[in-house]
């Protein structure tokens, strides 16, 4: 076990991802909870991808160009004594299946619904991610101070849609420009909001009215109507949704709702509150052979992300290692366990954002960089002897394809190479066709593929282009039954191929097509997450 000191350190750690819709205003979220725990001190820092402070990374030409980050960010931050580690999820043009491999390193998550739109696509798909792991999340319906849907039509799409019951921390009175503040169940406090869009906007100039729930104190800020509304809708909401259970929260069967404005400040404090005292502190992880408790003492840890040319003056690959046990003391011999190697680690090294600092000692629940030789794979564990292995790190099926052809047909083995490379750094997947000899590539987001043709010609020399494809979708095919394998395997031959890692997968051209062979072929297993 770690000494008494350490279990401490354990315990300040939240590790947590931010789940949202593009546009929903996790950056606005992200660069509040920074202004409120004073890492920065105004506004907009964040907001300028690219010019801004703390989320800066110029590794690639494509960067530039589009003024976009393809690199994740992990935020370092402490708020009233916890240490959060924020881990960024790329998430516009740059959404990638990174994205969903970084909720397999966190231990919670922050949901933000933008309150006018609700559950939107790629929410329901992170939280599908994130429901494998049962990750607890904390919902912060986000905008308050715009036209809204009705709350109690909001929390019945989150518990339609993802499956978690709701249990309203706050209520907003009213929305838009009638929006007066909430009331948190909880404290029995009501909250003013007072509209502060500026976007400069700094904690010093927008100071929250608060005082205990109080009847003629709250009649004097907003109208009989209003009121009347607003304490019918209490009684209701009262009546309707349970009271907050720790041990349903961790289990991830409820979810509890705060409401406010990230623009105006409204409402961050009352999140980073709830990652303080309910979201938790590290927790253990599943191997092969044993469950890992992160109070033991030796160290332990998986590799959830490969990141190519973070600095173009080092032009280097650096695996992002969340620590599942232990302490990462400077200069400890780690064993990279795949590869049944011991290796020195001198230089593991923090992020914030775009920049890395060499660190001396880090803590379950942390995330350390460490240099990688073309030896590390996403999902490999080091650990200080032990031969374990975590098993929970998934490849999630693509859902764009392109064939990828040579300028140069002569390449054509350097050409497999690299994509074996850039493959098992989880960059991209690639698929080799049964009945041709056509390359396929698959992806998450669309940016992949432009980072795949830059990287290829960068590190490979290799000159490639795209093109359409008529697959749009793939599974994983598995059968317990070999002779129904054998038979499907015989019948399909020209929907079917190996993934880099030798696996079956079919490439279905449309929904149709896929649900009609999954009918015919009930002995058979299509799977569209493979661990
Ligand atoms: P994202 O990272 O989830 O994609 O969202 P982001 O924070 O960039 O927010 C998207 C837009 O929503 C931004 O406006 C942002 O200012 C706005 N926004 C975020 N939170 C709130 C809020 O509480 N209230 C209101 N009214 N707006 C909010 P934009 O005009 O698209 O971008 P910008 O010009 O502000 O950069």
């Amino acid at each position: 076990m770690l000494n008494l000191n350490d279990q401490k350190e354990l315990r300040k750690r939240r590790t947590f991802a931010i789940i949202s819709h593009p546009d929903a205003g996790k950056t606005t979220l992200t660069e509040k909870m920074l202004l409120f725990s004073k890492v920065i001190h105004t506004s907009g820092t964040i907001k300028g991808r690219g010019n801004g402070k703390y989320v800066k990374s110029d590794w690639m030409s494509i960067e530039k160009k589009r003024g976009i980050s393809v690199t994740t960010s992990i935020i370092k931050f402490s708020y009233k004594n916890t240490l959060m580690n924020l881990l960024d999820t790329p998430g516009h043009q740059d959404f990638s299946e990174d994205t969903y491999r970084i909720l397999t390193a966190v231990d919670s998550c922050l949901l933000v619904i933008d309150a006018a739109k609700g559950i939107e696509d790629r929410t329901k798909k992170l939280m599908n991610v994130s429901r494998i792991n049962n990750t607890p999340v904390i919902t912060f319906i986000n905008k308050l101070d715009r036209d809204s849907l009705d709350p109690i039509e909001l929390l019945d799409q989150i518990e339609k849609h993802l499956k978690l019951n709701c249990v309203p921390i706050t209520w907003p009175i009213s929305c838009g420009k009638n929006f007066r503040g909430v009331y948190h169940f909880y404290d029995d406090m009501v909250y003013l909001f007072q509209k502060n869009n500026n976007k400069k906007n700094n904690i010093l100039n927008s100071k929250v009215l608060f005082f205990k729930f109080n009847e003629f104190l709250l009649k004097k800020y907003i109208d009989q109507d209003l009121f009347f509304q607003f304490s019918e809708e209490l009684k209701l909401i009262t009546a309707i949704y349970s009271k907050y259970n720790k041990k349903n929260f961790l289990k991830s069967i409820t979810t509890p709702v705060f409401f406010g404005s990230a623009l105006s400040n409204f409402g961050i404090d009352h999140i980073l509150d709830s990652l303080i005292n309910w979201a938790p502190s590290p927790i253990y992880r599943i191997s092969n052979l044993r469950k890992v408790d992160p109070k033991e003492k030796k160290f332990t840890g998986f590799v959830f992300k490969i990141q190519a040319n973070m600095d173009l003056r080092h032009r280097d690959r650096i695996a992002f290692m969340r620590i599942v046990s232990g302490k990462y003391i400077k200069g400890m011999k780690l064993r990279h366990v795949r590869i049944k190697k011991d290796i020195i680690i001198s230089d593991a090294f923090s992020f914030l954002a775009g920049e890395r600092f060499v660190i001396n000692e880090a803590y379950a629940g942390d995330v350390i960089g460490i240099h990688n030789h073309g030896t590390i794979k996403i999902g490999d564990t080091f650990t200080e002897g032990e031969e374990i292995n975590f098993i929970n790190m998934p490849s999630f099926s693509p859902e764009i394809f392109r064939c990828v052809f040579l300028k140069n047909p002569f390449q054509k083995k350097q050409l497999k190479k690299g994509l074996l490379q850039l493959s098992e750094e989880g960059a991209i997947q690639v698929f080799y066709p049964i009945n041709n000899n056509d390359i396929i590539l698959g992806a998450i987001g669309i940016l992949q593929f432009d980072v795949v043709i830059e990287r290829l010609k960068m590190e490979y020399k290799i000159n490639a282009i795209y093109e359409k494809t008529n697959i749009m979708l793939a599974r994983w095919i598995t059968s317990a039954n070999k002779e129904i394998l054998h038979e499907f395997k015989s019948k399909n031959k020209s929907f079917l191929a190996f993934d880099n890692f030798n696996h079956l997968i079919y490439l279905a051209p449309n929904q149709i097509h896929l649900n009609l062979i999954m009918t015919r072929y009930t002995g058979i297993s299509f799977e569209k997450i493979r661990r």
